[in-house]
Parts: structure tokens; sequence; C-alpha cells
């Protein structure tokens, strides 16, 4: 129900949204935008848009973890979707903050945590839909994060997106190359990693950002096959047994598992 702002309620209402910081996420909070003014347009509901199809409509009986989720946007869409279970975690108590309120406006069941990607075991549960959007590129351990997702709580889809810079093409990949092949990295199409040592656009948690091929290549490398590739940023994929076994090798260290 949408209310007005001159109503005491929508007042009260404004207020808290107002005491929890700025908002990445802009919601209709009973008719009041969280961020009108997000630098990428009415955000993430115009990426949401670009790839809501690829998923099921219905997700009854299904369970549902939405890794670092912000202020719930995508687990409040899967919720109205139907998922049966909703579990939320995002590491900034702050953001959850704003996600509480969110399910509290809107009257939705949401499990929220405050864990970071690399604590996910802690969950203990795998689920039939792993979203990951948004997060790659804040991690300083992106492809680790990705292994713990396809070890510990993926059983089916993940849905991930990534910011990406470079080139987006993709070069088919010999399976070697001879040592003395150094022509090889320069190519357009040859997965590459960017590292930002200090800051981009203004956040210094931008650590690292693949170019397509390189988001595609460690997808396949944690063991998730790509099925759709609906939007520049977004993939959708299937948990797989491949390739890489990665925690049964003996160099990974406890504390990485
Ligand atoms: C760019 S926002 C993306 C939010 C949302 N998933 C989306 O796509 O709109 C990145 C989110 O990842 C969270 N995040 C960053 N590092 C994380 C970590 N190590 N574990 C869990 N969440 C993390 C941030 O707090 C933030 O909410």
């Amino acid at each position: 129900m949408s209310m007005s702002l001159s109503d005491p309620k929508s007042s009260l209402l404004r207020q808290r949204i107002d005491a929890l910081g700025e908002w990445f996420h802009n919601l209709d909070l009973s008719g009041i935008p969280t961020a009108p003014n997000h630098f990428l347009g009415d955000y993430p509901r115009c990426k949401w848009e670009s790839f809501a199809h690829c998923l099921p409509a219905d997700l009854t009986g299904r369970t549902v973890l939405d890794i670092g989720c912000n202020a719930g946007f995508y687990a409040i869409e899967m919720k109205r979707r139907g998922a049966e279970r909703v579990v939320a975690v995002d590491s900034d108590a702050r953001y959850l903050a704003q996600a509480r309120l969110a399910i509290e406006v809107l009257e939705v069941e949401i499990e929220l945590r405050q864990l970071s990607v690399y604590e996910i075991r802690r969950l203990e549960e795998k689920f039939d839909l792993v979203l990951f959007l948004g997060v790659l590129y804040h991690l300083r351990h992106p492809l680790l994060a990705l292994d713990l997702i396809h070890e510990h709580v993926a059983r089916d889809l993940l849905v991930f997106q990534s910011m990406q810079r470079g080139s987006e093409e993709v070069l088919p990949l010999n399976s070697d190359y001879p040592f003395t092949d150094s022509g090889i990295f320069a190519q357009r199409g040859f997965p590459l990693m960017y590292f930002i040592e200090n800051s981009y656009s203004g956040d210094p948690t931008n650590w690292w950002i693949p170019n397509k091929a390189c988001v595609e290549a460690m997808l396949r490398s944690a063991g998730f096959e790509i099925i759709a590739h609906p939007e520049t940023e977004v993939f959708i994929c299937r948990w797989s047994d491949g390739p890489a076994d990665v925690f049964r090798e003996p160099s990974i260290p406890d504390y990485a598992r």
C-alpha cells in the first residue's frame, strides 16, 4: 500500500530509511524509493529485468541462497516467485539492517545472516538456487569464493554476475601451451583479471575485474557449467562435478576449505 509523504506513518518510514545511510538497492517501500538517484538508474531492477526470464517463474518448493544480498532486492524477488525458503547473507551489517527494514515493510519471510562468502560452509546446507551477483570483484580471493560456493552451498543452479572490463572476445582455449608461447597472453580473448591496487570508481573494495573470457573460465574451473548468458554480465550456471576437485588437493590449507 502506497502512502502519502505528508502522512505521519510515511514520514516515519522515510526517517527510518534515511537513518540506515545510503542505499545501493532502490526498493519501493510503501511507495518510498530507497535509492531514487542511483548512478545506474533504477537499480537493480533494470539488471533483473534483463535475466528474470531465465529463472523459473514458480519457485515453489525450492530453496534459495542470496550471497551478498545487500538490501535484499533479489531475495525478495525470489520469495515473490514462491520460493519455500530464502536465506540471504551479506558481510556488511549496515546493508543487512536495510534488508531487515525492507522485509519488515514488505512482509516477506527471508532469513538474514551476517556472513562472508568465505564462511559460507557454516550454513551447513545446499540450496537449489544460489545467487552470487555483484560480489566477485569485491573480493581479494575471488576463485576461492567460487570454489567454496561449489563445494558447500550450490546444488543445482547458480546465477552469477560480475562487473567486467577489457575485451568481450572469448578465445577458444587449448588444453596446454608451450612455455615459449608468450604471444597468447597478448591475445584479446585470453582470460585476464585486472588487479586494482588502489581504488576503482571511488570504491577501494573493487579488487579484481575480469574480462569476459576470464569469467567464463573461472566458472568452468570452479565446476559450473554455463547454460545461459542472457546479458553481458550475467551467467546462469548448473553445478557439475568437474573439472577440478580442488578441495581434495593436499595443497589446500584447512583454513581455506
Ligand atoms: C555491488 S553489491 C551487490 C549487491 C547485490 N547482490 C546485487 O547484485 O545488487 C556487493 C555486495 O556484496 C557484499 N559483499 C562484499 N564482500 C562480501 C563478502 N566477502 N561476503 C559476502 N558479501 C560481501 C557487499 O556488502 C554488498 O552488499
